[in-house]
């Protein structure tokens, strides 16, 4: 069945047919058309178009085809052009003529972009949900070594020594601008596009906010000639799931290193790590691996996306159907990634000595030395230079900042008075820099301690 033909002397060649059908992949969307479909229904009652009794043949008839498409096979012999194109060949079969009257005033145009919102507004909320679970996860693991020391790192070089929950806190606010992000994209794709036709506006007088109501929209769109050629919506998703792709492919880089024989610090559980067929000692981070592969392809949805619409003209264009696979590749990796993630998140095992021990042997606590200076009174540059001397000689000499005391510390340099050496051998202990540190979004424990409460009372209002 076609939804056009009158016009056309000859059918669609088989090679065209195979080549511009997509109910292979929009099949998913059926749901979504649907529900659509039997709000549009109501608004054809409500503008006089459809009578009660038909109207309700209708919306039982789409009820039946949702229930009918859960068997499998459903979907297997469809030679359909699209989603929209089935469900309207299954209303006829089974509501009969009164099917045809079903599309009064409505285009595919504004019904797949019905259809790819509602998806996407569900898609957004199970995707918020589950980065609650894994921030959740994210704050069990900082929760569980409330003082572990671990060496920041600039440049992969060890820097200045941080408490392993703060560490993990930083990911859980790029986490949650991810749902900030996703919050968006929901907004952005929950507006209601029916009633704008195929560009021009419907030619029949629907109540358009009726049936924003009637399907949960915020609002309706402004502009019909918008609706048929934006996909900005499907972007602002394709942005979100990029971005937390990424910050989940750092975070997945990060704990492949900390995991390693290199680092030591972190041990992953059995069940996300896999063996290898030859050699009998290794557990490799497959899981991991896996989720930093895949932050590719999300990426790679999104800038598809963006070169398909890249240079359109106004409205549609059939090329705008390229936006589906990309949306669902990327929903289903991005889905599946969270999902893994937090139960790596959940299994993983941190060996506190092992982080703590390289903050010790390196000279993490440089900085610290320096600005203790700094604050008794030397200018904060000639403090660099002494301290950067103190690193020089123990570089040279095979020194670790234990192998320095206040005796020898006051040897060292005629700056260094018995009090300030006294003082700079407390802090050689990367322990006691941090305690500076608290400062608003700092390492200071006690204010660590704060934020981990306050992101816990964050994720109980769900973010909101
Ligand atoms: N399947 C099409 C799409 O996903 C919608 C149909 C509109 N087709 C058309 N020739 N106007 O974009």
């Amino acid at each position: 069945m076609k939804l056009w033909g009158g016009r056309f002397e000859t059918g669609p060649s088989e090679v065209f047919e195979q080549f511009s059908g997509s109910l292979h992949f929009d099949k998913r969307l059926l749901d979504a058309d649907v529900r659509g479909s039997q709000a549009f229904a109501r608004a054809l009652e409500r503008a006089g178009i459809l009578s009660t009794a038909e109207r309700e043949q209708i919306v039982a008839a789409f009820d039946a085809i949702c229930e009918e498409s859960r068997q499998p096979g459903f979907f297997q012999d469809a030679t359909d052009e699209d989603v929209h194109t089935l469900v309207i060949r299954k209303l006829k079969e089974k509501a009969g003529a009164v099917a045809d009257k079903i599309h009064t005033g409505r285009s595919r145009n504004e019904q797949v972009s019905l259809d790819t919102r509602l998806w996407l507004r569900g898609v957004c909320d199970y995707v918020q949900a589950l980065l609650v679970d894994f921030l959740s996860t994210l704050l069990d693991l900082g929760e569980k070594y409330p003082d572990a020391v671990i060496p920041g790192y600039t440049h992969l070089r060890r820097a200045q020594a941080v408490l392993w929950p703060h560490y993990l806190l930083a990911y859980f606010e790029m986490f949650q601008r991810d749902h900030q992000r996703f919050g968006y994209a929901r907004r952005a794709a929950n507006r209601m596009p029916l009633g704008s036709g195929a560009l021009a506006g419907s030619g029949f007088q629907l109540d358009r906010q009726a049936i924003a109501r009637d399907l949960d929209f915020e609002d309706i769109t402004a502009n019909s000639m918008d609706v048929s050629a934006d996909r900005d919506f499907a972007l602002d998703f394709l942005y979100a799931a990029s971005t937390t792709m990424l910050h989940l492919s750092r975070l997945a880089e990060d704990w492949i290193l900390y995991s390693s024989e290199e680092f030591r610090w972190l041990e992953l559980g059995d069940g996300v790590t896999s063996g290898s067929s030859l050699m009998p000692q290794k557990k490799n981070p497959d899981s991991l691996e896996l989720i930093r592969g895949k932050c590719g392809r999300v990426i790679g949805a999104l800038n598809s996306l963006m070169f398909t619409m890249k240079g359109l003209p106004m409205t549609y264009n059939r090329d705008m159907q390229e936006d589906k696979e990309p949306l669902f590749e990327a929903a289903d990796q991005l889905i599946a990634c969270l999902e893994m993630a937090r139960e790596v998140a959940a299994t993983a095992v941190l060996n506190p000595h092992a982080p703590l021990n390289d903050a010790r042997e390196s000279w993490v606590v440089a900085t610290d030395l320096a600005e203790a200076l700094a604050r008794t009174g030397t200018p904060f540059h000639q403090a660099h230079k002494l301290v950067g001397k103190l690193v020089l000689e123990s570089v040279k000499e095979g020194k670790e900042p234990e192998d320095w005391d206040a005796d020898s510390l006051q040897q060292f340099a005629p700056e260094f008075t018995p009090e300030i050496a006294a003082m700079l051998a407390r802090l050689l202990d990367p322990k006691e820099g941090m305690k500076s540190r608290e400062i608003h979004g700092g390492t200071g424990p006690q204010h660590v301690q704060a934020m981990l409460q306050s992101r816990r009372a964050l994720l109980r209002t769900n973010l909101k």
